[in-house]
């Protein structure tokens, strides 16, 4: 089987792809599972695509797919002028995080456009949203309303920027290639500088003229040296791996469906709400019933789950996407106690059927398919089981033996199907 084939094959069949696994490392720059602990209690996180981009509505490629000359999109970024102050936006955004029950917030600081959305000298020709269009600092007020909601603050940072020739022909046009590196470090200097504490720095395209791995890119980026200079300002903020440095957590990027055992290393599954990642006037959304499948997919193999919503121009999340997060955030409500603070197992999951999160002495069995769970024995576990409930209190019978637990769900309300029926498991100790 080729490369490409074994590829195609793990998405098609759901197994977490983790690209990142083959960045450089160096002892000492990843974080320690101490200070993961906060992330990975977490689960739940909102991305947000926004920028000059989302004028245009066709998606957060549009100056690259286009083929914009570089003076035509910045006359799109000069006329790009939302109607409402910096504050009134980022704040709508993290009201629908938090209606959602996530705990944190990624926010694009700066695509492959070359945008900055913050007030950035080391900008290249002062692209930025604080010298041009709205006039206004975007990361400053995201930053600031998450510390003030206590809401942890993350940024999205793309190091390549498609308006230096030397991104798609680094070797060809070297000036270029470091004049472009060059402005990647004084920007990760300013955002980890400016805007007080950085809980997650998102890094992506780290890679060349859109070939390769990142990793293939290190002889430009030193992906190394840039971190440490990250780190050297924000020492406990978590790092993706995609800069090409490996990173303290790893990323399967999409919306296919997840599948197979806990993964034994922190991950984040980062998808969009709609199609694309940023705004087209034309998409649609998940239902939360998808959302919500999805989130226990993710946690009952120790991973996190960051959702991507694209706001429109005026940064408005659209009201259907609005609704989503909201229903999701219902059920968070009624059932955050098996998701918030948890790590996966004691169960191995089985795929579709059911997997399990555990805090203390109570495991958390979440059941996606009641009708084959009927079916099923839990497998044997030395730790001896004192009650079985289901949220609401209601006792659920069960017997324990050698062979394993069976548990008999009470019959389903045929009016209130749950997307995801979660039974309490209280043992000893
Ligand atoms: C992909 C897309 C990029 C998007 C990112 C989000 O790399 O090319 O546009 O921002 O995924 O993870």
């Amino acid at each position: 089987m080729s490369m490409e084939e074994a590829e195609t094959q793990t998405v098609r069949c759901g197994l977490p792809a983790f690209g990142g696994l083959d960045g450089l490392d160096e002892p000492g720059l990843r974080l320690g599972e101490d200070d993961l602990a906060w992330w990975r209690d977490a689960k739940f996180g909102l991305f947000i695509h926004w920028g000059v981009y989302s004028g245009i509505g066709r998606g957060e490629w549009a100056y690259h797919n286009d083929k914009y000359a570089e003076e035509d999109y910045r006359n799109i970024a000069e006329n790009f002028s939302p109607s409402r102050n910096a504050e009134a936006i980022v704040s709508g955004w993290l009201d629908a995080a938090q209606a959602a029950g996530m705990k944190y917030a990624v926010m694009v600081a700066r695509h492959h456009d070359g945008f900055a959305l913050w007030d950035s000298s080391a900008s290249y020709k002062n692209f930025t949203s604080a010298k041009l269009g709205p006039r206004m600092d975007y990361v400053a007020a995201f930053t600031r309303a998450c510390h003030e909601r206590n809401v942890y603050a993350g940024l999205y940072y793309s190091p390549m920027d498609w308006r230096f020739p030397g991104y798609f022909d680094p070797q060809g046009k070297p000036e270029s290639a470091l004049l472009m590196k060059q402005q990647a470090y004084g920007q990760i200097e300013e955002l980890c500088t400016n805007y007080g504490k950085i809980d997650i720095l998102w890094y992506d395209g780290g890679w060349l003229a859109h070939k390769g791995r990142d990793a293939d890119a290190a002889w430009l980026w030193e992906p190394l040296k840039l971190n440490k200079l990250a780190r050297c300002y924000q020492p406990k903020m978590l790092i993706n791996p995609r800069s090409g440095f490996k990173g303290d957590f790893q990323c399967d990027e999409g919306g296919h469906e997840v599948i197979g055992g806990i993964v034994p290393f922190a991950w984040e599954k980062n998808m969009s709400l709609s199609a694309a990642w940023a705004y087209r006037p034309e998409d649609t959304f998940l239902s939360s019933s998808q959302v919500i499948r999805m989130l226990v997919n993710v946690i009952i193999r120790g991973g996190n789950l960051l959702l991507n919503i694209g706001p429109d121009g005026e940064g408005h999340i659209p009201s259907a996407a609005a609704a989503v997060l909201r229903e999701t955030g219902e059920w968070l409500g009624e059932n955050g106690e098996a998701v918030y603070g948890t790590r996966a197992g004691i169960y191995e999951p089985v795929d579709g059927i059911y997997g399990s999160t555990c805090k203390g002495s109570t495991v958390y069995v979440h059941i996606l398919d009641r009708g084959a769970f009927a079916n099923l024995i839990l497998p044997p576990t030395e730790k001896r089981i004192l009650a079985a409930r289901t949220l609401n209190g209601e006792g659920v019978a069960f017997t324990q033996d050698k062979n394993g637990v069976r548990l008999e769900l009470p019959p389903e309300p045929g009016d209130k199907k749950q997307v995801v029926t979660v039974v309490h498991l209280i043992t000893e100790g």
